[in-house]
């Protein structure tokens, strides 16, 4: 069967232009020219229900939760409370108390580092990365690393952009803390094999943290099947609000940790002499949460959760496919990061032409990439390049847009000679 034949097929199963419809942002013109929103990786759009979620809570039951006896509150509590069950649900957690909502991911990593891994470390003890992480995976580890005396390890990649497993296994010791590991990661696409390598962790009793960021908005996730100690991401590259996330730990060690910052609502009592600290989730909530947020995420999962996942899966794939063979073919171009298991992302570099000037002319055309090192300095360079130019895609492009850039690309090529 050609691609665009078997493209065909699964447009049928999968619906791309009724699921454009529910994107308001998606018909709107950049530069003059239709909007080609190839940034997904960066941040998704908003469907309708998500942006009338937000709009409702703050139109019609706006109030504190967990501290009111009035009806808005007690509204407002059981809508938050309610999004934290769809959640669980959604990800597979075993109860809905093992959600605990954060800004996003990397104040969950950060949460996780400071609070489970911290007391944890000693002197000459290691954590276990990889050479994928996005900086929000490594950072707060550095950050941890300064702090405890501890090393950072790094499980190296091969030139298709994959863990070395051997390697991974090699770097499994007796003196490793935790392994954190990104799910896909955000400047190749590639899909890590988490599952096997959770498990190769837990044979050594190693606790592993998941930055599932880049793969919500993707593949389903199953939390109690991977069985990682902890799995983070955000709302906002699953179509849900900026400034919501979620860590979802196992409750017997968030019951075990201390909290990660004292305010309101994270008490059960408060005196000068002793605070009691408050139940998971709420110990690890303190403040006034991202209320809107969690109403906007909760629309974000009920869209995702309504998507039949096989189709959208397989369409997706399609669409890598069908985009990697058509940027691969204009001449002088290279692609970065060709693992054998991808998603959403197309990394390449254009000559030796910037990245950035790559990616104003796109602009011209309508069509948003990002360029730049992805927020993954060390991916850039394992491969010897400052920066690429990344189409990121999801649920609603097509390959039209596809086409679109290829366009684009041409008219670069045209510009440099
Ligand atoms: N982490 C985001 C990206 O990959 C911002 O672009």
């Amino acid at each position: 069967m050609s691609l665009e034949a078997h493209l065909e097929t699964t447009r049928v199963a999968y619906d791309v232009h009724r699921v454009r419809k529910d994107f308001p942002i998606l018909s709107r013109k950049v530069q003059g020219k239709p909007l080609v929103y190839l940034d997904n990786a960066a941040t998704s759009q908003k469907p309708a229900s998500v942006l009338k979620a937000i709009r409702e809570y703050y139109e019609s039951y706006n109030a504190n939760i967990h501290r009111g006896v009035h009806a808005l509150s007690i509204q407002a509590t059981e809508a938050y409370e309610s999004v934290r069950r769809r959640i669980q649900e959604f990800v597979g957690a075993r109860e809905a108390r093992e959600v605990v909502f954060v800004r996003g991911t990397t104040e969950g990593i950060n949460l996780v580092a400071q609070t489970f891994a911290r007391r944890r470390m000693r002197e000459g003890d290691e954590i276990l990365i990889s050479g994928l992480e996005h900086h929000s995976n490594i950072v707060p580890w550095q950050i941890l690393c300064e702090q405890s005396g501890a090393k950072l390890r790094v499980i190296p990649l091969n030139d298709a952009g994959e863990l070395m497993l051997d390697e991974y296994e090699a770097l499994l010791t007796q003196r490793t803390r935790i392994v954190a590991l990104g799910h896909v990661s955000n400047a190749l696409g590639t899909i890590n094999p988490v599952k096997q390598m959770i498990a190769a962790a837990h044979r050594k009793d190693i606790p592993v943290l998941i930055d599932g960021a880049q793969a919500v908005p993707h593949l389903r996730v199953d939390i109690q099947d991977l069985d990682a100690e902890f799995y983070v991401f955000s709302g906002h590259k699953m179509f849900g609000p900026t400034g919501i996330g979620c860590v979802v730990g196992k409750a017997a060690l968030l019951e075990e940790m201390p909290p990660y910052q004292g305010g309101g609502d994270m008490i059960k009592s408060v005196s000068f002499e002793k605070t009691v600290y408050n139940d998971i989730p709420y110990k690890f909530e303190a403040g006034t949460p991202n209320i809107a947020g969690v109403m906007g995420l909760g629309a974000a999962v009920e869209y995702l959760t309504a998507v039949d996942h096989l189709a959208l899966e397989a369409y997706e794939h399609e669409l890598l496919e069908y985009a990697t063979q058509a940027v691969s073919a204009i001449d002088g171009v290279r692609i970065i990061g060709t693992a054998a298991k991808k998603t959403g992302v197309l990394s390449f570099i254009v000559n030796d032409v910037h990245p950035h000037d790559v990616g104003t002319i796109l602009d011209r055309e309508g069509i948003a990439v990002r360029t730049g090192h992805h927020c993954a300095q060390p991916v850039m360079q394992r491969f010897g390049v400052p920066a690429t130019i990344r189409a990121s895609l999801a649920l609603y492009n097509t390959s039209g847009e596809i086409d679109a850039l290829v366009r684009g690309l041409h008219k670069v090529k045209e510009v440099f000679g």
